[in-house]
């Protein structure tokens, strides 16, 4: 069983070819991070003009790596939302036009099953109930997951996602877009203590999560400091590491007290921020003294990628949940049962 998948909801143009749903036979990615770069943010105009270009000379460079003529792929997985609508139209619309011409099945992939799906590359026999926490750019979710394929959110962030946090943080310091990576390099050389910030959202009776206060406090804190200080390496390196803490600790805090509410056997952590070396770290710490399995897959399934659509699209293909071809892509699709 051969399946194509393609993602291109935001700014990363991915196909990957999985076989059987366990074995990746290409995983391609083209990254519009130059692109955007000098705007602070992605456009979405210049995001679709730029998947057009690319996808097509991506699924043949796919296929060759793959070793598959397109005329044996079994079924075509695509990203169907959230994201922004022009980009994931030039997605939606190439997958439409591949099932139809190779007259095989076609598949809808909700981005963040997608992330979740990831954590199953490297761990195939994640043990459920389980807890999924998706922390990327403009997500920051918790899904209680009874077993593979069904998600039930039970958390989520009330206003900023914690990649979007880690960006506009970044940006105020001054740093290039995204940020987060730039933020998790500067904290390995800071003290997290020099400049602590509140941990937000610390009540037990809900499991949401505020970033938003965070936002304000580094903008407070930086107003306070002579312009020649802001830009000291020290400075930068304390700052990062003091903000990256405050995000971090919550998100281990949080997903920690879930888990236990929720009584699962594994917790996933995945999406672009599930790459940050302290989250990583902390959470395997924080919940082996609870002997709680944790899976997080390694930084490049974490941000967006080809491999784990396939991965949530053979899922759906096992389960029998076809696309029809007038499948319309949704910025706003939800994830449930
Ligand atoms: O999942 P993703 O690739 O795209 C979305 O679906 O949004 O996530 C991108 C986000 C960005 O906000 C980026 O700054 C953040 O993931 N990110 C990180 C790290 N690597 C990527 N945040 C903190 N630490 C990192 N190492
Ligand atoms: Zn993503």
């Amino acid at each position: 069983m051969i399946l194509l998948s393609i993602e291109t909801s935001c700014d990363e143009t991915a196909v990957a070819v999985l076989k059987d749903g366990h074995t990746i036979l290409s995983d391609l990615l083209s990254s519009q991070i130059d692109l955007h770069k000098r705007y602070g943010g992605v456009v979405p105009e210049l995001a679709c003009r730029r998947h057009i270009e690319t996808i097509g000379p991506l699924l043949t460079e796919a296929l060759t790596k793959a070793g598959v003529p397109l005329n044996q792929v079994d079924a075509v997985a695509v990203t169907a939302g959230p994201g922004l609508i022009g980009a994931l139209l030039v997605g939606v619309s190439f997958a439409k036009s591949l099932a139809y011409a190779l007259g095989k099945p076609l598949l809808a992939v909700h981005h963040l099953a997608g992330h979740i799906n990831a954590a199953f590359i490297e761990h195939p026999d994640i043990v459920f109930p389980a807890l999924a926490l998706v922390v990327s750019g403009g997500h920051t979710n918790l899904y209680a997951m009874p077993e593979r394929g069904h998600y039930r959110l039970i958390g989520k962030t009330v206003d900023d996602a914690a990649g979007e946090a880690f960006d506009k943080g970044a940006r105020m310091m001054g740093l290039d877009y995204p940020g987060g990576p730039i933020i998790d390099r500067l904290a390995k050389k800071g003290n997290p203590e020099k400049y602590p910030f509140t941990r937000p959202y610390r009540s037990l009776e809900h499991t949401n999560f505020s970033f938003s206060g965070l936002k304000t406090a580094l903008k407070q804190c930086l107003a306070k400091m002579p312009q020649s200080e802001k830009k000291s390496e020290h400075f930068q390196n304390d700052i990062a590491a003091g903000f990256q803490e405050a995000i971090v600790g919550s998100l281990v805090e949080k997903t920690l007290q879930a888990a236990e509410k929720e009584k699962v056997e594994s917790i996933i952590v995945c999406g672009g921020v599930a790459s940050n070396s302290l989250l990583r770290t902390r959470m395997q710490a924080e919940a082996a003294k609870q002997s709680m399995a944790v899976h997080i897959p390694s930084p490049r399934y974490c941000t967006d990628n080809g491999a784990m659509i396939a991965m949530a699209g053979h899922i759906a293909f096992e389960q029998g949940r076809f696309a029809p071809l007038n499948l319309n892509p949704n910025p706003h699709l939800k994830l449930s049962e």
